[in-house]
């Protein structure tokens, strides 16, 4: 609740460009620099005039890499409630609340590009780092799988080139490899095949998709989905890991390979949309899934960025 005096609200309030600010970061955490586009404003001005806001805290910020997020904190209060739905009106007159989603949508435009580009096709171009898999050490996988509470079903969610597919196809009867970029798709293919990993599956599609959902139901769910290195280019990632939840079979886990929080803005020219997440937001995103038994933890892999693991379980029913 902000602390602010009334007067000094109702001034603040008085200012449709920081109404129309209020009820498009109510709408959704947004960009400095996607709200300058909503409102055909400069970054600068958007700054400027989300600032007075911020001070009185009914616009909070957070950072990723150089961009400022910001959204609304509104508790129930009349005079807010009354600016709120105001700030709605202009913007619902102006257009700037209808093109929330797609703008937001649009956050995964370069992420689509970079995957599906023409370096995409180059089989001699490594794209995804891929860590060095010891096929000797592979092969005594299946020592650690009657560890595991399901095997019959495990889907690799942005698979990309393959990567995880040696790890998880000795372990789970059938495998699917889902991604939503046909050209990796491709790659993964003549991996698969130069591998011979018979029981692995590729589907096309977006772990948002709900035709994906609908399929994996009917298969009773899996007992694990995997996410390596997809999240950070999810517009909305907190939908992203909603979706891949609605995939387990009851019991079953999801597991989560991401980014910690860093600063390598070159990184956004393969189409990351977040530099990392915070663990604490990690862990809240998988409960509100809903997932239990949540738990995140810095992964220890020479990969650079840092990356963190984050699990958890879909309930059984009662
Ligand atoms: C950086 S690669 C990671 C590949 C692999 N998981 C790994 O860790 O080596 C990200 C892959 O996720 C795919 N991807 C991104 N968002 C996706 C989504 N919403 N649904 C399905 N695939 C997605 C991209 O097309 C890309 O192939």
């Amino acid at each position: 609740m902000t602390s602010a005096p009334r007067a000094d609200l109702f001034r603040l309030l008085g200012d449709e460009d920081r109404l129309r600010l209020l009820a498009l970061c109510a709408e959704e955490e947004l960009t400095v620099g996607e709200l300058a586009s909503l409102l055909g404003e400069s970054q600068p001005q958007i700054t400027k005039k989300s600032q007075p806001l911020r001070e009185v805290g009914l616009l909070s910020a957070r950072r990723d890499g150089t961009r400022t997020l910001l959204r609304s904190h509104l508790d129930a209060d009349v005079v807010i409630d009354a600016a709120l739905a105001e700030g709605r009106v202009l913007c619902s007159k102006d257009g700037s609340l209808a093109k929330v989603a797609a703008i937001v949508a649009a956050r995964e435009e370069l992420s689509r590009r970079f995957f599906d580009g023409l370096g995409a096709t180059d089989p001699a171009i490594e794209l995804d780092a891929a860590p060095r898999a010891d096929a000797e050490l592979l092969g005594w996988l299946p020592l650690l799988a009657p560890l595991l509470p399901g095997r019959t079903l495990a889907i690799d969610v942005g698979t990309g080139e393959g990567t995880l597919l040696p790890l998880l196809s000795p372990i789970y009867e059938r495998v699917i490899a889902v991604d939503r970029s046909p050209a990796r798709l491709a790659r993964c293919a003549a991996r698969i095949a130069s591998l011979g990993l018979p029981n692995v599956r590729l589907r096309e599609g977006d772990v948002e998709d709900s035709g994906l959902a609908e399929e994996i139901g009917q298969r009773g769910g899996a007992d694990l989905v995997v996410m390596a290195r997809v999240l950070h280019h999810a517009a909305r990632p907190q939908d992203a890991i909603a979706a891949a939840a609605r995939l387990l079979r009851p019991g079953g886990y999801l597991v989560i390979a991401d980014y910690l929080p860093h600063d390598d803005e070159s990184m956004r020219e393969q189409g990351d949309v977040w530099l990392g997440f915070e663990p604490a937001k990690l862990r809240s995103w998988l409960e509100s899934a809903p997932l239990t038994n949540v738990t995140v933890s810095p992964f220890s892999s020479p990969q650079r960025p840092l990356l963190q693991l984050a699990a958890g379980h879909k309930p059984t029913r009662n």
